[in-house]
């Protein structure tokens, strides 16, 4: 027989801290996702994540609270696994940077270096952000503070060790360039090339002397390990690299190279730099590919709780449901692309897609199933009705363009072709109205097969969804019937027709509830307030009593009109497809938008700025929720923003990588 194969995914390990916002749940619930998917299909998976939990940060914040540093990170480190616990993270292996498993290799791992010559003795003097973890020169400075988050640096000068990163640099290109894959997405490698490599690549320095709390350098105790050495390594320690253990290192052998290293924008350099340079040293293969994903910005800034517009996950997941959260989160941003919560994006999805979309067309179903044949799925009858071929070859196209996508962790395009199905299953529904075929008995069987069918692209979204929405495909198994396990596996999904007639159905409650916009929207703000005031509090506690915090509230504007008056406003970004002028107006070109959800057409007044081709694939920001108006009787759909001034009039433009359907505001 041949080996299984294996998919071997990792997440960064995480900084100690009990306050994990969304942004950080997103890279484990997408390694999650990707892990259950890869299992799926049949792979061995080992997905790993942990934390990272020596540094001067975590020093001094242990030191604030009076605790040793163990104690400090023990604490935090069980509630990050409640945390992904709640959502339901299936890692195999959870890796703390404090065990003596990692601690011992880490240790080997150095001396290595320093046998072989990669490492040196010299005096580092320069720049160190305690928060980033990271060295930082005098140009490299933004207004003299970090250049990466923007808080004060420390200027140190110490003995330390230093890697010689300049000796690898060479064969670093040279890989980029053999493996155009290794780094995605693309932009992300250009940067590396650009900021770093080409400038020349400085020496790394990889050991601190002026606190304790890290692995102890083998060769001098005066020192301990610079905490990214120490942090990068653990996705070799953990599967069994240079352990004593035979199974250890046989563990090793099956999973390295590792398929995927997913991680968050900010920590590209370090892995795709430090990390494949010191596997060289080691002699090791590089990982297949590092991906990066983009941020989730509240109100266009970086979530922090400085700027006290945290979403506090937990919050979120206890009033709306796990999959609901874990949907969002990979429904509604490109993944490799930076994003933004907004209480309304978020409710908006629950409803449309979930309540909506998948909710509706499971419900409505069961409700004729229950209605027309007292509860028992019907059968199928081939060819029954005219829409049934162009249902199967969608559900068939949709099956292949899912798994593409998702090879290529591409998750929002995956769900968004799924949901292509839900909402054709709701159209079918439309076309065929079954409640008219019910009033003639001799359209009985027909009737059946639509029903079926219906029911069985419900069977197979929910085998498709699987991955991201945990608990869903079970609600929906039980109310379908599904009664055996060869209805729920992959492969099932490449033939229309492997759900079991003759089984009783059992219908309840509609999955996803239909959310009051309004009443939500304001439960979620009110959690960002409350989150911001929890924060404040962990940060007085843990910066010792009477420490001043810059701690910014959330901001309720009073003044000119309200923000819930501007935001009856719905601005959202639509990309302009077509452009043509309006016959018998010489200054109306009427536009067709795509917004992302939906397309639009819009009657704008530009035609004398503007030639029809040249507007064509630029991105606009768009009045959505105007009045419809028919002018010079085209129908018109909203209006288009620009500036005017005098002769001369601009379209408000964005740029072209943000997603169409995006709310302005
Ligand atoms: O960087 N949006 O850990 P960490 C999206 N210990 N992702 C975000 C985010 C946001 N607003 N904020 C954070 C570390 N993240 C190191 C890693 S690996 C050898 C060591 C992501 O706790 C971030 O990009 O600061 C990273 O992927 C993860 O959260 C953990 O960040
Ligand atoms: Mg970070």
């Amino acid at each position: 027989m041949d080996k299984q194969k294996t998919y071997y995914i990792t997440t960064p390990i995480y900084y100690p801290s009990s306050k994990l916002h969304i942004g950080h749940t997103y890279t484990t619930v997408a390694g999650d996702v990707m892990a259950r998917y890869k299992r799926l299909r049949g792979y061995d998976v080992m997905y790993l994540t942990g934390t990272d939990e020596h540094g001067q940060k975590i020093q001094r914040k242990a030191e604030q609270m009076g605790k040793t540093p163990i104690e400090f990170v023990d604490e935090i480190v069980a509630g990050i696994k409640e945390l992904w616990s709640k959502l339901d993270i299936s890692y195999d292996d959870y890796i703390r940077t404090t065990e003596d498993r990692h601690k011992k290799v880490v240790q080997k791992i150095f001396q290595r270096f320093l046998d072989q010559g990669d490492i040196y003795l010299g005096e580092y003097e320069g720049f160190y952000c305690v928060d980033c973890e990271a060295f930082f020169t005098d140009r490299q400075l933004k207004d003299g503070n970090c250049p990466d988050c923007g808080r004060p640096v420390n200027k140190i000068r110490e003995k330390s060790y230093f890697f010689r990163m300049n000796k690898y640099a060479d064969r670093l290109v040279q890989y980029y360039e053999e493996h155009p894959e290794f780094i995605e997405p693309v932009s992300r490698k250009n940067e590396m090339i650009q900021n770093f490599i080409k400038p020349g690549l400085e020496d790394l320095c990889i050991s601190r002397s002026t606190f304790s709390w890290g692995i102890p350098l083998p060769n001098d105790l005066e020192q301990v390990m610079y905490v990214w050495l120490d942090a990068l390594s653990n996705y070799i320690t953990a599967i069994g690299y240079e352990a004593d253990e035979e199974s250890l290192r046989h563990k090793f052998a099956n999973y390295w190279p590792a398929d995927v290293h997913l991680i968050g924008k900010d920590i590209v350099r370090f892995h795709s730099i430090y990390w494949p340079i010191f596997l060289m040293a080691l002699d090791l293969p590089l990982p297949k590919k590092v991906f990066a994903h983009g941020f989730f910005l509240v109100n266009g800034d970086k979530m922090s709780k400085s700027k006290g517009n945290v979403i506090d996950p937990v919050s979120l997941i206890d009033r709306y449901g796990l999959d609901a959260y874990r949907y969002f989160l990979l429904r509604e941003v490109p993944f490799g692309q930076d994003g933004v919560f907004t209480p309304e994006a978020f409710v908006e999805r629950v409803n449309a897609d979930l309540a909506n979309d998948l909710g509706n067309l499971l419900h409505r179903t069961l409700t004729m199933v229950e209605k027309y044949f007292d509860g028992v799925i019907p059968t199928y009858v081939e060819g029954a009705t005219p829409y049934d071929a162009e249902l199967q070859a969608l559900v068939h196209q949709v099956v292949t363009r899912f798994e593409n996508a998702m090879e290529n962790l591409q998750f929002s395009v995956a769900l968004s072709a799924v949901w292509e199905v839900v909402r054709a299953g709701n159209k079918y529904i439309e076309n065929n109205a079954p409640w008219n075929l019910a009033k003639d008995p001799a359209n009985h069987a027909v009737l059946g097969s639509v029903l079926y069918s219906l029911l069985e692209v419900v069977r197979i979204v929910s085998v498709c969804i699987q991955p991201f929405l945990v608990k869903t495909p079970l609600l929906i198994w039980e109310q379908i019937g599904i009664q055996t396990e060869e209805e729920k596996k992959w492969d099932s999904i490449y033939q229309f027709g492997a759900l079991c007639s003759g089984v009783p159905i059992y219908k309840q409650n509609p999955i996803f509830p239909r959310l009051d916009g309004k009443v939500e929207v304001e439960a979620i703000v009110q959690m960002m307030k409350d989150t911001a005031a929890q924060h404040k509090g962990i940060d007085q506690a843990e910066s010792g009593a009477g420490t001043k915090q810059e701690v910014v509230e959330v901001q309720v504007q009073d003044d000119f009109i309200s923000i819930d008056e501007f935001m009856k406003v719905e601005l959202k970004v639509g990309e302009i497809l077509e452009a043509e002028p309006v016959k018998g107006a010489n200054r109306l070109l009427k536009l067709q938008l795509d917004l992302g959800t939906q397309k639009r057409q819009v009657v704008s007044g530009i035609a004398e700025f503007y030639q029809p081709q040249e507007i064509v694939g630029t991105k606009v920001i768009v009045v959505t929720n105007l009045k419809p108006v028919k002018l010079r009787g085209e129908q018109s759909e909203g209006m288009i923003l620009a500036a005017k001034e005098g002769e001369k009039l601009v379209l408000s433009t964005v740029s072209a990588d943000i997603p169409n359907g995006t709310r302005v505001k």
